[in-house]
């Protein structure tokens, strides 16, 4: 008797998992420490808020070497209590010229805390583009990719699969800036693979394709350390006091806090997070002094080929983060 109520059991939890409708996203990361955060987030809304399922996470060069990221892919992953989420390997280089790698968030990307991780699941045999492909066939019309790392892998995606961007419900894009006198420079993500930029940009439309420029992240989402140290970091989990260990270089570094990638996560689980959204001619300069450069013409929807989320509710998504992060990898779901 008891056995076969275990049965049924298994087999309505099998069936109720494998109909599950809630939208469905992939991450493509260059972890990375802010990369850390976001994977954290995204696993804690999609247990505790019933949030979009994570089906897959895909890596490639960029804070740190592949071999890293894959790595720091794996911990995360292990950390978060979440083996079920499969990775997939890609990008080790950009198309055409490669960046040498940074160590801003420490030389293996997670700040270089020594820990080892006993255990970790390893990453499957197919590769990041084909896997991003596969997906998008299985899920059509439901998945969503968030690309907080360079674009190689879903630039090649585009190239090997021209209908790829038209199978997606959307792909969100956390890289380059909106130009102006204080964002001079080219932007990270976006500078790491600007041929990557500029094919997808080619392709890209704006009810497709959403663009969160780094530059709207350091002006909305400003915020002191000591709010990230002791009100952030100080909360007692697992996953906050790890997600501290993986920052604890960078933190070093910089005056203020302005992490991109949880930014980019949260916009797409709470578009209500968004102030506003502009549409633009978006594209990217690939020769000269200007390489690197993403440029914007703002423009009528009908007119415009990426949508940005241009400005953000800053104190909506600072309690967002308090929200999200107060569960644990262990906590169990509240009802
Ligand atoms: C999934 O669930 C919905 C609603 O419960 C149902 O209508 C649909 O037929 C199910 N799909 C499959 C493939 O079981
Ligand atoms: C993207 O590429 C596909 C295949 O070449 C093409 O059908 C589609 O029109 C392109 N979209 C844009 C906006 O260029
Ligand atoms: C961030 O806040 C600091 C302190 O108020 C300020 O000096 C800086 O200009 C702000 N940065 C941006 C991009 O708004």
């Amino acid at each position: 008797m008891i056995k076969t109520i275990f049965v049924c059991l298994t087999i309505f939890v099998l069936v109720k998992c494998e109909n599950d409708s809630r939208p469905k996203f992939i991450i493509d990361n260059d972890a990375g420490g802010d990369d850390a955060m976001a994977i954290f987030l995204s696993l804690l809304y999609e247990k505790h808020f019933n949030g979009p399922k994570l089906v897959a996470l895909t890596t490639g060069n960029g804070n740190t070497q592949e071999d890293n990221v894959c790595y720091n892919n794996q911990r995360i992953l292990k950390v978060a209590n979440r083996q079920d989420i499969p990775i997939y390997r890609g990008s080790k280089k950009s198309l055409v010229k490669t960046p040498s790698v940074t160590d801003y968030y420490g030389k293996d990307g997670l700040g270089d805390s020594g820990e080892t991780y006993p255990d970790l699941v390893p990453a499957k045999d197919e590769g990041a583009v084909s896997a991003l492909i596969d997906y998008s066939k299985k899920y059509e019309g439901q998945l969503t990719v968030i690309t907080i790392g360079s674009l190689t892998n879903v630039a090649l995606a585009v190239t090997l699969d021209p209908g790829f961007l038209g199978r997606l419900n959307h792909l969100y894009i956390g890289a380059g800036h909106i130009h102006s006198e204080a964002n001079p420079e080219p932007e990270f993500n976006a500078q790491v693979d600007v041929e990557a930029y500029h094919i997808i940009a080619q392709n890209a439309t704006a009810d497709k394709v959403t663009v969160f420029p780094f530059s709207q992240a350091r002006e909305y989402l400003n915020f002191t350390k000591d709010w990230r140290i002791n009100v952030l970091g100080a909360i007692n989990t697992e996953i906050i006091k790890h997600q501290n260990k993986y920052e604890k270089v960078s933190l070093q570094k910089e005056p203020r806090w302005q992490a991109l990638d949880p930014a980019v996560i949260s916009l797409f689980l709470r578009p209500d997070l968004v102030q506003e959204y502009k549409y633009s001619k978006n594209d990217i300069h690939i020769c000269g002094t200007n390489r690197g450069i993403v440029t914007n013409e703002f423009v009528e929807k009908e007119k415009a080929n990426v949508r940005i989320a241009y400005s953000v509710k800053t104190e909506e998504y600072r309690q967002f983060l308090l929200d999200v992060f107060k569960y644990d990898a262990n906590s169990p779901v509240s009802n």
